[in-house]
């Protein structure tokens, strides 16, 4: 843990730090272009120059370790040119043409410059023209070679993380470029990190070019909802410019750091898996069959003909197929309300995928669902979606409540689930999109996606973490947590759940797996099931007892 000074504050950090993490630490920026804390060590782009007091020179932040008594200077007038010296070197080839450039905004070369560029050029010869301009170089990504500054960051990704090697730099000096292997393309699981690494827009996303301009996004914190990881992550969206892209809302979601979960990135699954938050598929209004025909409805009716149904129907003749896409705090209700209140049987949340999904050994589980784990610990496997669906397909269920699942494109018998679908006398959908299953209810109910919710997931290890509404539901779409409140009031009973903090205080109270855990525990970056508070967890460390403890 060495000691050392950086502009006249000290600092103690962990042996190996590099001088760019120190200064964070102090609150001092060093400029950098090649160095990203998730890859190895590069040194070639020399934007991180900084004066140490008896070195003969100025030393690269990225490549120096911190060591005892060391006193660095990230800002004096050596280290100011130098970083002007380096800009104008990187500017050399690089186009001005940030006008139409999609990376304007969230440009590091367009950001540091305007900190420390030296603005009067004494360039006159004409920039060397590279060859690909606006190339898709795979499915996910477009290259513009002229303005890569050749720092390697992606051909590093490809390297390290994603272990695909598909890029590389060719040629030498002034020529150098960097592009795909002859007879290869830019396809991997991974391929969109290498967009949020590039600190120019030499490689931008073919999903999102020209949708939206950075600085019109809001951004909020959430969770991928595309697997049993909970990859971390940003939802970047736009509510003022209804005229752009289409009128989609939610334009792009980008990885947040989270050292437990998923680091620095997300697979391309995930990242691309946002559109049906926006999609033409969306259920915006309740609807309830009738004289034959699927009528729209207010909530009002949509809920009093729901109860009516299931009031008509508990506790045997009822059925429930929960979903583990849903939050804990939704299943914590589901529970509630169907199992605890109207005594219902047959419950259960698991329903098998038509194929087994992709996974890998680095973020991918096969498990297409955000929140298996949670919906186990709050004890919704009560009896299985075959034998709910037997129980509908003979006519021994009068009403079968559906949350979110497409029966239809499942892992199930097609025969029973279409006799199921069909016998039941009541099917009530509760939904975000419309599906095969949803085409055959006779009440749907309109349900928020996770964008436009509040509420915890909890991931394949147990990591319980938060999502946060970023858009409004759209149409009259409710979160579930709301939908069952209203249902539950419109059963008769006396719910008054006014926010999802309020449910998960209950949930943590009577779910033993949750005990412990706020929403301020959980904060950004989440808490694991069996969370034992520091000072308990002292006393039970020291009686040899957490151990015990943790495994109830
Ligand atoms: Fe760096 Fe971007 Fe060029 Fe790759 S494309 S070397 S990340 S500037
Ligand atoms: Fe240090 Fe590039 S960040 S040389």
């Amino acid at each position: 843990m060495p000691t050392l000074t950086i502009d006249g504050i000290e600092v103690t950090v962990p042996d190996k730090t590099n001088l760019i993490e120190a200064a964070k630490m102090v609150g001092a920026e060093i400029p950098h272009y090649c160095y990203h804390p998730g890859l190895s060590v590069a040194g070639n782009c020399r934007m991180c120059l900084v004066e140490i007091e008896k070195a003969p020179k100025l030393a690269i932040g990225c490549f120096t370790p911190c060591q005892e008594g060391m006193v660095v200077h990230t800002s004096t007038e050596k280290v100011l040119q130098a970083r002007k010296d380096v800009l104008e070197f990187l500017l050399i080839n690089h186009p001005l043409d940030c006008p139409v450039c999609d990376q304007a905004g969230e440009c590091w070369l367009q950001i540091y410059y305007m900190k420390h560029g030296q603005y009067e050029s004494r360039m006159m010869e004409d920039k060397i023209k590279k060859h690909k301009k606006a190339t898709a170089i795979g499915p996910t990504v477009t290259l513009d070679q002229e303005r890569c500054i050749l720092c390697a960051r992606c051909v590093r990704f490809c390297d390290e993380i994603s272990k695909t090697s598909e890029l590389g730099i060719f040629n030498r000096g002034n020529h150098a470029e960097l592009d795909v292997f002859p007879g290869k393309e830019l396809n991997n699981k991974y391929s969109g990190n290498v967009v949020d690494i590039c600190p120019v827009g030499a490689l931008t996303d073919r999903d999102f070019r020209f949708q939206c301009r950075v600085w019109y996004l809001d951004t909020q914190d959430s969770i991928c909802p595309g697997c049993s990881r909970g990859c971390n992550i940003q939802v970047h969206y736009n509510l003022d410019r209804p005229h752009h892209a289409e009128g989609r809302r939610v334009l792009r979601l980008k990885p947040r750091f989270n050292p437990e979960v998923n680091k620095y990135w997300i697979c391309d699954e995930g990242r691309y898996g946002y559109k049906f938050i926006d999609d033409e598929s969306r259920i915006l209004m309740p609807q309830v069959m009738r004289n034959g025909g699927m009528e729209f409805v207010s909530w009002d009716e949509a809920l009093k003909a729901s109860a009516e149904k299931i009031k008509a129907s508990i506790p045997e003749e009822l059925g429930v197929l929960a979903s583990p896409q849903l939050t804990n705090e939704e299943l914590y209700l589901i529970r509630k309300l169907f199992v605890e209140e109207l005594g219902a049987t047959q419950v259960e949340f698991r329903v098998p995928p038509k194929e087994e999904g992709y996974s890998d050994d680095y973020l991918v589980k096969a498990d297409k669902n955000p929140n298996t784990k949670g919906a186990e610990e709050i004890g919704l496997a009560v009896g299985s979606a075959e034998e709910i669906l037997k129980a509908a397909a003979e006519k021994k269920l009068s009403a079968l409540v559906i949350f979110v699942h497409n029966l239809v494109n499942s892992g199930l018998d097609d025969s029973l689930v279409k006799a199921a679908l069909e016998g039941v006398e009541t099917l009530i959908f509760i939904g975000s999109n419309f599906s095969d299953t949803s085409e055959k209810a006779n009440v749907i109910l309109p349900s928020a996606t996770y964008a436009e919710k509040s509420g915890t997931f909890a991931n394949s290890e147990g990591r319980v973490q938060r999502i946060h509404e970023a858009v409004p539901p759209l149409g009259e779409s409710l979160p579930e947590w709301q939908i069952l409140n209203e249902l539950a009031r419109a059963l008769g009973l006396d719910w008054d759940y006014q926010g999802t903090e309020h449910i998960f205080a209950e949930l943590a109270k009577d779910v033993p797996a949750f005990a412990n855990l706020t929403y301020e525990i959980l904060g950004d970056q989440g808490q694991t099931l069996g969370y034992v508070p520091p000072a308990e967890e002292e006393a039970l460390v020291e009686h040899g007892e957490l151990e015990a403890v943790r495994a109830t």
